[in-house]
């Protein structure tokens, strides 16, 4: 042990952050080697050289803010309609790019990408956000819901082309959730899914950094460290091979996507359909937002190169253009949900990472004071560096964005109910009962009370505001709607109910 702390002093002195050391003289042995832990992570002249560079962009900020942001407000170009699809716009289209979607996935050439390395700080809760089990009628987990997805996606291509496939699911972990993830995973028997076919990865860990760039202690032997954001992916893919190994498996296409939105349609044909047709290295699916004061990042063009703009960074008037057609202009939200051809990401990996500089995020960290007493602050004392998955944008030779349904297909759990109103447990269980109860009406499908009488289908302002339909679909049963005519066409359904491999089951008050 005396070795390597003379080696890490030698790390540290000069790189300014001895003072990591500073309770050595205090510790046992179990606290030493957990310090040594941390410390053997931490490559101090690269963290050192991110710092510098991602705060040169804050201080120049800060100077020219008026003259930055007028002119990010007059670089920006909205989407051009020509790389644009839309569920809404091309309704024609939609089975051509569907069908071509999955003919790439009987191919075996469409992988999934999930992004779960996140710390879910906001919904507080001390597992993997994907562990979370938002309420439903099943009480399944975001996991188990994605899971079965891709599951059923794999059954309605072998059906349609006749030959088994597979879509194999990376899942990008942190040093915060490998472990749990894993284990999650392994307990459940995957969910069903080969378990050769489900590849977990570990994203990189950053020191959180005071302001003027020291490594914060949060305990006497424990470095505050943080996953250095969803763009840590690409450094991750290159560091754990995992660009290798889709090569291997033949891979062509990705679809990437977070972990916390409960209705995410993984390896949806019909995005990944339209990105191949179009040529595309690289897509960003949207939802159209419809409030400029909205705090969304919105896909758009910067001095001719695709990027995300935030909220907070355009002027107001920016933000309140409006087309023509009523629309904002600059309306294509970002829901984190991407695709990419493996061509593309080799390149990000060999070339491009590097180049990307990380973003700054002021942030309450907890940190042990000099008595060695641990301190909560109540206002940013602190950043963590971040790289972001849509960096990548501007080194794309062919960008397109796909328009999606906000009610379909978006509604993200951030926050715990106890916070806000706004992405919580109950915002996500109403979303995908409230769609799964769209689909039910649509197959022809009614829902009657206790008493027998019908539930009309658009119901009253207060019941819409309260519970939704108590009505969950299995993915297995269906993947976006499809296939439910022969549970539901011309039946009287009272909720709650579930349908599942084991048929229709209207459940009882209490649930299962
Ligand atoms: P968020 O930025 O919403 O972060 O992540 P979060 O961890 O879920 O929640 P907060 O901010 O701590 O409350 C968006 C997506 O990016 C992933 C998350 O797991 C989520 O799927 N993510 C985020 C990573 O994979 N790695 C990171 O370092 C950060």
């Amino acid at each position: 042990m005396d070795g390597e702390l003379a080696a890490q002093r030698q790390q540290l002195e000069p790189a300014g952050q001895a003072h990591l050391l500073r309770f050595w003289d205090e510790l046992n042995e179990a606290e030493r080697a957990e310090l040594l832990g941390d410390l053997r992570g931490c490559h101090f002249a690269e963290i050192t050289r991110f710092f510098e560079r991602a705060m040169q962009v804050p201080a120049a900020l800060q100077r020219r803010r008026q003259q930055q942001q007028k002119q990010i407000d007059e670089q920006m170009e909205p989407v051009p309609r020509d790389v644009q699809g839309s569920v809404t716009r091309d309704e024609g289209r939609l089975p051509e790019w569907e069908a071509e979607g999955l003919l790439r996935i009987s191919e075996n050439k469409v992988a999934v990408l999930l992004l779960a390395g996140g710390q879910g700080t906001r919904l507080g809760v001390s597992y993997p956000k994907g562990m979370y089990n938002v309420g439903l009628l099943s009480r399944k987990t975001l996991f188990q819901i994605q899971a079965e997805r891709i599951l059923k996606l794999q059954q309605l291509a072998t059906e349609q082309f006749g030959h088994k496939c597979t879509i194999p699911w990376y899942i990008m972990t942190s040093g915060q959730t490998m472990e749990s993830t894993e284990t999650f995973f392994a307990k459940n028997s995957y969910f069903g899914l080969e378990e050769g076919n489900v590849i977990f990865f570990q994203q990189g860990m950053l020191p959180a950094m005071t302001f003027d760039g020291k490594a914060i202690l949060e305990g006497k032997s424990k470095i505050s460290m943080a996953p250095d954001g969803n763009g840590g992916l690409y450094r991750a893919l290159r560091n754990q091979k995992i660009v290798e190994d889709m090569e291997k498996r033949g891979i062509g296409f990705i679809h990437v996507y977070c972990v916390d939105n409960i209705l995410v349609k993984v390896a949806d044909p019909t995005f990944i359909g339209f990105c191949v047709k179009q040529h595309a290295d690289c897509g960003a699916k949207v939802v159209e937002k419809t409030n400029p004061t909205e705090a969304v990042g919105v896909v758009c063009k910067v001095n001719g190169l695709y990027q995300v703009v935030e909220y907070s960074e355009i002027a107001l008037t920016t933000a309140q253009r409006r087309n023509a057609d009523g629309r904002l202009t600059f309306n294509a939200g970002n829901i984190c949900n991407h695709f990419f051809t493996l061509k593309f990401l080799k390149n990000i990996v060999k070339d491009y990472e590097p180049k990307l500089r990380h973003h700054v995020a002021q942030k309450k960290i907890a940190f042990i004071d000099d008595r060695g007493q641990q301190i909560k602050p109540d206002r940013p004392n602190g950043i963590k560096l971040e790289k972001f998955v849509f960096d990548i944008f501007q080194f794309s030779k062919k960008f397109v964005v796909f328009e999606v349904l906000r009610e379909d297909e978006f509604s993200p759990l951030k926050n715990a109910d106890s916070q806000n109103g706004k992405d919580t447990p109950t915002t996500a269980c109403h979303a995908l009962m409230s769609l799964h109860h769209r689909w039910v009406l649509n197959a022809g499908g009614n829902f009657v009370d206790e008493n027998g009488t019908r539930i009309p289908a658009i119901p009253s302002l207060k019941e819409l505001t309260d519970v939704p339909i108590k009505c969950e679909i299995s993915a297995l049963v269906s993947y976006a709607g499809e296939g439910l005519d022969k549970y539901v066409a011309g039946r009287d359904l009272r909720p709650p109910l579930i349908i599942d491999e084991k048929g229709v089951r209207e459940l009882t008050a209490n649930g299962l």
